[in-house]
Parts: structure tokens; C-alpha cells; sequence
């Protein structure tokens, strides 16, 4: 209460200053970051390989749009205080120039702190600087990443969590608007790990997408322990907001990383695109086997994610370790996951589908996003999953 009550007060004061942006993210933003695989390695040399990959893989075609560089491509300031790249990225507007020339768009990062979390130069006290630099050499997304400003909060307001919170509002308004002032398009991406409820102020300020949990890795409990974090924030995400869309972002795909099984990255890709989630790969993109680039690029899929709605899908039911969720469309249509997020199959125990559970009633003529043929669902059929496996369906007119 007390929360949302300090985020209220904050939004009214931001809105009286607010500048006028152009609306970007209007479905949630989908391309790739060089985090999740290439972390503190990141080169020049990688973004181009990778802005070379998304447009001949198919990836750019099925929209993937922005090459989002993370965390360590900052170097030091200069005398007037404009932000240099490191010697990893010689020089940022060519680097721009090329990934524009593949019809795709560059992502950068920078934290409200004097340091990113990997101890780079952060935009603290540089922020309507860095914001111009930024859209001088053509950066059209942003992501912000809290890190040292958590150090200044506290010293500022010692045992006073709701003002540290309220600095923290303003660190992100203020580059909200140094943004917006730039006159470029440009997505902003909140990372603060869903502290204070991003969700609740986020969007007024000019925010896109908010990322409301901690870090990801490619590991299927912390998949599924952010994805069920996400339940209850549905009412949050849209297309519709003053600066464009407003998305809960539950981090980074891991598709393609670490020792994923088939099943666990079709789970994951299935579960981001039920939730509207920005869809940001994050794997080594030069080395993606087929089956990989087969389930990054599956449109059906894809367009779960990118429905002009953008209504974030609900966990309707839960049996044993199977969830069952449910995605509005447009059009009338919905989409239904069947997850097992058990680790023993389902051959021996079925799990039988409850379609009045889901408001469905009688027999439903699907289609199976990952075969691609028609399925006929019928009340109370058994379902046969693989450990962490899914079945997603797409009903054009259901009854
Ligand atoms: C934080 C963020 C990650 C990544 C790293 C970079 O941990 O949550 O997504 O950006 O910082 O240092």
C-alpha cells in the first residue's frame, strides 16, 4: 500500500515534465543480447557475426530486430566527459552503421550508477551526455541496469527504504526523458531485478519493458522459478501505453545455451512467447544448430508473442507437475500450453486435459504450434508429455 501509494506520488510529479516520445515496442521487442553467451567476452567482431546471422538465418524475417550489446563495452570519458567504447569496440557509429545495413537496429547498456554491474563506466551524472552520444551514433534501445546506483540509494537515505525507492524512480525518469529528448525513437529497458514493482511505475515514465526478476541462467528449476514468478502480472503488460508497449520482462532466452534439452528450450520458448515476454536470444548465434534456429524461428509460435492484444497468457490450472495456461488472442482466438514440469514422463500416469476448466466446452479443433498439424482436443483425453516438454496449441474459433 505504502508502495504503491509513494510510486503514485512520484508518477504525478514525473508527469508534469514529460516530453512528448515517440511510440516504440508496441508488441514486445524481439532480437538478441550478447550477455547470456558471450557475457564480459563481447567484441565488435561478435555483434557483426551476430547482426550477419540474424539476417541469414532466417532470424530477421521472423522478427527478430535488435543486436543489443550488454554489460563491458564501456572505456573511459574524455576531458569533456563523453563516454569512449573500449578497445573491444573501436568505433561505435561504424559499428551502428553496419548492423542498420542488415535492416536490424542496435541495443546498448548502461546503469543509473557510476558502474555497470561488471565494474564499466556507468552514466551517473552523465546521463543527458550519454543519452545524446548514444543517439548520435544511432542506438535505438537502452538497457538500464541498476548495479552501483544501489550503493548511492543507500547512502543517501540509510534505513529508509521508501526514499531509496523514489530515488530510484527519479534515476530512471531522468534518463527516461534525457532519452526522449534525444527526439530518437528509442525502446528503454528497466533492469532493477523487479524491485518495488517496476510494473506499477515503469510505463508512466517512459519505460518498455521491466525486467521482474533476478538474473536467468540456462538452467530449467531457474526457468521455471522466473516463469512462475510471473503469474499475477499479467494486468501490467500492453500495447497501448503513452511512450508504446509496457512489457513485464522475465529476462533473456536461454535458448540454445548451456545443456538445455530439446524439450526444455521448446518449453522455455513456448512459456516466453505465452507470457508476451521480449523475445531476446541470447545464444551463440554463429553456432546455432538447425533444431535450434527451427524453434527460434517458428512463426506460430512467434506470433503468440508478437498478437496485436499483447495479453500476457494466465496459469488457469495445476496437476501434479502439469500447468496448464491460457493466452487470449486476437480475433477471439486462444492458446493453451500444457507443460509437464515434472521430471517423470506421462506415459505411465497421463495427465488428462479439463477443458471446462479452461472455459472451453466440447470438443476443440487446434492446431499443434510445434508440428504444425491439426489436433483435436477433447475433454478429458490423456496427454502424454516428456520431462519439461510442452504441448502448445493455437484454437482459431473456440467453442
Ligand atoms: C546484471 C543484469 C544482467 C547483465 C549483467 C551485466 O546482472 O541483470 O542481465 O546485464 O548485469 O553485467
Amino acid at each position: 500500500m505504502i508502495r504503491k501509494a509513494l510510486a503514485m506520488t512520484a508518477l504525478f510529479a514525473l508527469a508534469a515534465t514529460a516530453v512528448l516520445a515517440q511510440k516504440v515496442a508496441q508488441t514486445p521487442p524481439m532480437g538478441w543480447n550478447s550477455w547470456n553467451y558471450f557475457a564480459e567476452k563481447v567484441t565488435d567482431k561478435d555483434i557483426r557475426d551476430s547482426a550477419d546471422q540474424i539476417a541469414d538465418s532466417g532470424m530477421r524475417d521472423a522478427g527478430y530486430v535488435y543486436v543489443n550489446i550488454d554489460d563491458t563495452w564501456e572505456g573511459q570519458r574524455d576531458a569533456n566527459g563523453v563516454i569512449q567504447s573500449n578497445s573491444k569496440f573501436p568505433d561505435m557509429k561504424a559499428l551502428a552503421d553496419y548492423v542498420h545495413s542488415k535492416g536490424l537496429k542496435l541495443g546498448i547498456y548502461s546503469s543509473p550508477g557510476p558502474q555497470t554491474c561488471a565494474g564499466y563506466a556507468g552514466s551517473y551524472g552523465h546521463e543527458e551526455q550519454d543519452a545524446k552520444t548514444w543517439a548520435a551514433w544511432g542506438v535505438d534501445y537502452v538497457k538500464y541496469d541498476l548495479c552501483s546506483y544501489i550503493r548511492i540509494m543507500r547512502n543517501a537515505h540509510p534505513n529508509d527504504p521508501a526514499a531509496q525507492m523514489l530515488m530510484m524512480i527519479s534515476a530512471y525518469d531522468k534518463m527516461a526523458k534525457a532519452l526522449h529528448a534525444t527526439g530518437r525513437p528509442i525502446v528503454l529497458s528497466l533492469c532493477q531485478y523487479g524491485w518495488d514493482a517496476p510494473w506499477e511505475w515503469a510505463p508512466a515514465l517512459g519505460g518498455n519493458l521491466w525486467r521482474t526478476t533476478g538474473d536467468i541462467n540456462a538452467r530449467w528449476d531457474r526457468i521455471y522459478t522466473i516463469l512462475s514468478q510471473q503469474e499475477g502480472l499479467q494486468k501490467y503488460a500492453g500495447p497501448d501505453g503513452p511512450y508504446g508497449g509496457h512489457w513485464n520482462d522475465p529476462d533473456m532466452l536461454e535458448v540454445g545455451n548451456g545443456n538445455l534439452s530439446l524439450a526444455e528450450n521448446r518449453s522455455h520458448f513456448s512459456m516466453w512467447a505465452m507470457l508476451s515476454a521480449p523475445l531476446l536470444a541470447g545464444n551463440d548465434l554463429p553456432h546455432m544448430k538447425p533444431e535450434i534456429r527451427d524453434i527460434l524461428i517458428n512463426r506460430d509460435v512467434i506470433a503468440i508473442d508478437q498478437d496485436q492484444l499483447g495479453k500476457q497468457a494466465s496459469r488457469v490450472y495445476s496437476e501434479g507437475e502439469v500447468d496448464v495456461w491460457k493466452k487470449q488472442l486476437s480475433g477471439g482466438a486462444v492458446a493453451i500450453a500444457v507443460l509437464n514440469a515434472g521430471s517423470s514422463r506421462y506415459s505411465s500416469h497421463p495427465f488428462h486435459l479439463d477443458l471446462a476448466k479452461l472455459g472451453l466446452h466440447g470438443t476443440q479443433q487446434a492446431t499443434d504450434l510445434w508440428t504444425g498439424k491439426p489436433i483435436e482436443l477433447k475433454n478429458d483425453m490423456p496427454i502424454e508429455l516428456g520431462t519439461h516438454d510442452i504441448l502448445l496449441v493455437r484454437i482459431a474459433n473456440p467453442k
